[in-house]
């Protein structure tokens, strides 16, 4: 077994991970990241890095034998998913037992597959979910460094008016105007005035091509394009792909000792390797960072992680719905537009209004829906199945799906339209099932310190969406960036010297 040593380990290469490698590298601290997923930058066949969500291969998904689509089926037939060749592909999603999670594999993790929404949320609910934190310091200082850094821009409104690609948003804002309802842009890291040249000047076609949760091959400013090149950019950073940390444990004398297993492109194990570091940083996202840490409480190479740790994971309240209404068949697949009832004392919710592209007609106005639901689920650590697993019961989603239907009853009534059934399996009109937003598991101030400093561990440091205690009441990755980009000032200026 081969050993490395290097100052200073990040876990994962989302956004948590990928501003804590910048800020390190920065200080002068040599960091190494470690990455399960692969980096992005090789053609396949057709000479796209990335495959379209209409004709998915085996890059659409992680070392599945078959996609798993959030929209499964298509007037209750099964024609959305299709078999692929097992590989170590960008999109994975997690099957717990009553709740599945998607994520990003990959440099640039949840980056390369999302939507891009760009959200800062609203100062008061904010507030409300991490009370401990200052809100001035982020709303003037953290805020707007996430949203230069990632490079946040917003679609010029001449351009969201007379795009035919836009024609699928504008439909769901007269019906949700002619309801009583409100809606509000969206920024996003998608580069408007590419996808303008896309439809209007023969760039080549991304967003207006079907291109999103499989990864997209042009337009957007994923992190390996923003924090991970300026990381690499001092010279102190490196990544290292398909390799997948498995064990974590304190070395005598301090730091940590990692198990790290290297993977090929079908996900077997070529070699075990193990790496030393005096700071470890984790950032492979709320079930990632979990995970590591519940796995190496229970097989007790870290017997003193918190009892909080596992505890405070929710769905950001995700909903997802239709209703049956003609949308057009050219659809962007960048979100710009959400019907915004936030401020509903009895139902707060956040509706973006998401496209359905598929080159034809299918009458779906589809959304996902942003609640406030206040259950939260716990994960465990399975040792004798070596698995991590979550307490979160299908009823759990109840509080999340009354309050979208309570908004989506009143736009369907102002209308005179229905809801599709035929897109989530079992007749259902809301996908309750499943979420893109995965938040806590490592809740700051409770299994860290205000800074995600792990409780009872030296040099050992929490960075990612785990901290965020299960809701944020907006799409995530912008908190979750200027959180990290918070704990980081910190961390450098009081931990780097010892
Ligand atoms: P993130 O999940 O990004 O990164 C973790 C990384 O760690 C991954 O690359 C993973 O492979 C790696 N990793 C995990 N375990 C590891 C291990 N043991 N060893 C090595 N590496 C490991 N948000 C938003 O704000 N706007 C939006 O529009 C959307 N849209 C959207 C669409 C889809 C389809 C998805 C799946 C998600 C979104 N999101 C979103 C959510 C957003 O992408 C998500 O909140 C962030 O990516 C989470 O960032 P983190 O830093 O927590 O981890």
């Amino acid at each position: 077994i081969a050993q490395d040593e290097v100052p200073a380990i990040v876990i994962g290469t989302g956004y948590g991970a990928s501003v804590a490698a910048l800020r390190l590298g920065e200080a002068g601290v040599k960091t190494v990241m470690l990455e399960m997923g692969q980096l992005w930058n090789q053609p396949g066949p057709d000479g796209k890095v990335f495959c379209t969500m209409l004709k998915p291969d085996r890059r659409s998904m992680w070392l599945k034998t078959r996609t798993e689509a959030p929209l499964a089926t298509m007037l209750w037939l099964d024609i959305v998913n299709k078999d692929i060749e097992k590989y170590t592909g960008v999109l994975d999603r997690v099957n717990f037992a009553e709740m599945s999670v998607y994520v990003g594999r990959g440099v640039g993790g949840g980056s390369l597959v999302n939507g891009g929404m760009a959200v800062t949320p609203q100062r008061a609910y904010f507030q409300e979910i991490l009370p401990q934190v200052d809100a001035n310091e982020m709303y003037s200082r953290f805020f707007p460094l996430a949203n230069r850094t990632l490079r946040v821009n917003n679609i010029p409104t001449s351009y969201f008016e007379t795009s035919e690609y836009y024609h699928f948003a504008r439909v769901s804002r007269q019906h949700a105007t002619k309801a009583g309802f409100q809606t509000t842009f969206v920024p996003n890291v998608y580069d408007f005035g590419y996808m303008e040249r896309e439809e209007r000047a023969g760039a080549t076609k991304s967003a207006l091509a079907g291109e999103v949760i499989y990864g997209n091959n042009h337009g957007k400013a994923s992190l390996d394009k923003t924090y991970l090149a300026d990381a690499l950019g001092t010279g102190n950073v490196s990544i290292r792909t398909l390799s997948r940390v498995k064990r974590i444990r304190p070395r005598t004398g301090g730091g940590y000792l990692l198990t790290v297993e290297e993977l090929d492109t079908t996900g077997n194990v070529l070699r075990q390797k193990e790496m030393g570091c005096r700071k470890l940083f984790l950032g492979a996202g709320s079930l990632g960072t979990t995970e590591l840490l519940l796995r190496a409480r229970e097989n007790g190479d870290l017997p003193n992680v918190s009892g909080e740790v596992g505890k405070g994971w929710g769905p950001n309240g995700n909903i997802m719905t239709a209703r049956t209404v003609a949308t057009g068949f050219k659809q962007s697949t960048i979100p710009t537009l959400a019907i915004n009832d936030w401020a509903n004392q009895q139902r707060p919710v956040f509706a973006e209004i998401a496209p359905m592209p598929a080159g034809l007609e299918t009458f779906v106005a589809l959304y996902l829906a942003i609640t406030k639901n206040p259950e939260r689920g716990t994960f465990r650590f399975d040792r004798a199945a070596d698995k991590l697993t979550l307490d979160w019961t299908r009823s759990q989603s109840q509080p999340a799906v009354n309050a979208a239907k309570g908004l989506f009853d009143e736009i369907n009534r102002a209308n005179l339209t229905t809801y599709r059934h035929d897109l989530f399996g079992n007749n259902k009109a809301f996908a309750d099932d499943f979420t893109y937003h995965p938040l806590g598991g490592c809740v700051l101030g409770r299994a860290t310190d205000g800074f995600g400093r792990l409780r009872g561990h030296q040099d050992l440091y929490v960075t990612d969406g785990s901290l965020i205690p299960g809701s944020v009441g907006a799409n995530p990755f912008v908190t979750i960036t200027a959180l990290a980009e918070r704990n980081l000032a910190r961390i450098v200026a009081e931990d780097l010297n010892h």
